[in-house]
């Protein structure tokens, strides 16, 4: 198992210090090597994502990320932004599968939104397609032209999706099904929008590959309104990339807290890029109060979809379970009733539960 660590920025490196040391206790053989991505790497040596880091990225099986950026490097061109190398690392791996659970332990039922009968025990995951779609379809623009007989401004982008791409995508959410409830759901817009009706019927083909999950089609104004009315009725869901930027944002937050949530980007051959779905958070960088369980997860979600170590995955998971049934919670999440702790003291509280 190689893997590449890269702490980056703000807290990525107290966060990543606890999930390595989670995985150093696993006793896994697991090869861990350090690069630089983001503002530490812009200081180092000019640019965010070094010819180093894509040497070290591209050698090894998997990707674990802290986080990037913050203000020291607002004021930079664009193309040395910390945010660059991010764009950068995954146009190289070419991550193409985003993947997002949302899972609301019981512990933090009062911490979403939505009444706890709702939520608790949710356990939900967001397959989003990252490299198509209207973000990058051509032609697109903002141009002057005569609508109507006057001049006016147009905006247009346009929404195309390859099947190959829709194919691949929908394989990466067949597959996690597999690992999960057996449950998927696909979400479009077919009642509108031709492209995704090729979405649906590429689904229903790629479905008899995988008859033991069980398949069913939503639309996407639905599918919003669902997420917050019972969002418990979902297992894996998958859908296109605006629709899942959208979805997946939503359902993180029905979880309430930013410091829980784990992500994953995948390729083809399920190499991964693993990262929480939170930023460098700077106003509390260097303190030792950020909360390191979402990147512990993500870690845990390497074993799972990269290494295929599920009962390693699932190891981390319940010690992370387990340390929150014994009212351990850092500051972002810190309710009355339980005990305040910093990222150290976390760390140590998960190996203790492994
Ligand atoms: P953020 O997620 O860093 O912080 C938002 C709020 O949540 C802050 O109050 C922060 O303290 C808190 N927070 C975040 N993670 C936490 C954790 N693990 N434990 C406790 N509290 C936590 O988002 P923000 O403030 O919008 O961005 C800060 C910087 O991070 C920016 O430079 C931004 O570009 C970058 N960023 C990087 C991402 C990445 O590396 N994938 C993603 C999002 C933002
Ligand atoms: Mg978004």
């Amino acid at each position: 198992m190689k893997i590449c660590v890269l702490p980056g920025d703000g807290i990525g490196p107290e966060i990543m210090a606890e999930a390595v040391r989670v995985l150093r206790a696993l006793d896994l053989k697991a090869e861990m090597e350090e690069g630089l991505l983001g503002g530490c790497a812009v200081d180092a040596t000019g640019t965010p994502y070094p010819e180093a880091t894509q040497k070290l990225a591209r050698e090894a099986d998997a990707v674990l990320l802290g986080a990037v950026g913050g203000p020291k490097w607002d004021g930079l061109p664009r193309e040395q932004r910390p945010e660059r190398g991010l764009l950068g690392i995954r146009k190289d791996l070419n991550l193409f599968a985003n993947l997002r659970p949302a899972i609301l332990y019981p512990e933090l039922a009062n911490a979403s939104s939505l009444k706890p009968e709702v939520v608790a025990g949710l356990d939900i995951l967001i397959v989003r397609e990252l490299t198509g779609d209207i973000y990058f379809g051509q032609p697109r623009g903002i141009e002057t032209r005569e609508v109507d007989g006057t001049q006016q401004r147009v905006g247009w982008n346009t929404m195309i999706y390859a099947e190959y791409e829709i194919r691949r995508i929908l394989k990466v959410a067949f597959e996690a099904a597999q690992k999960r409830g057996k449950k998927l759901c696909s979400v479009d817009k077919m009642n509108v929008l031709e492209c995704t009706q090729l979405w649906r019927d590429i689904a229903e083909e790629v479905a008899k590959d995988y008859p033991d999950v069980e398949l069913s089609h939503m639309l996407v104004d639905n599918a919003a309104m669902q997420l917050v009315r019972a969002p418990k009725q979902f297992d894996v869901m998958v859908t296109g990339n605006m629709f899942g930027d959208i979805l997946s944002d939503e359902a993180s937050m029905l979880t309430g807290s930013i410091g829980m949530l784990p992500s994953a980007s995948l390729d083809a051959n399920n190499k991964g890029l693993y990262e929480p779905s939170h930023g460098s958070a700077p106003d509390i960088a260097g303190k030792g109060v950020a909360n390191p369980l979402a990147t512990i997860l993500s870690a845990a979600m390497m074993l799972r979809y990269t290494f295929n170590q599920e009962e390693a995955a699932l190891r981390i998971e319940n010690a992370v379970k387990k340390v929150l049934a014994q009212g351990l919670r850092t500051g972002d999440i810190h309710e009355p009733g339980t005990k305040k702790v910093g990222t150290r003291e976390m760390g140590d509280a998960v190996i203790a539960a492994l």
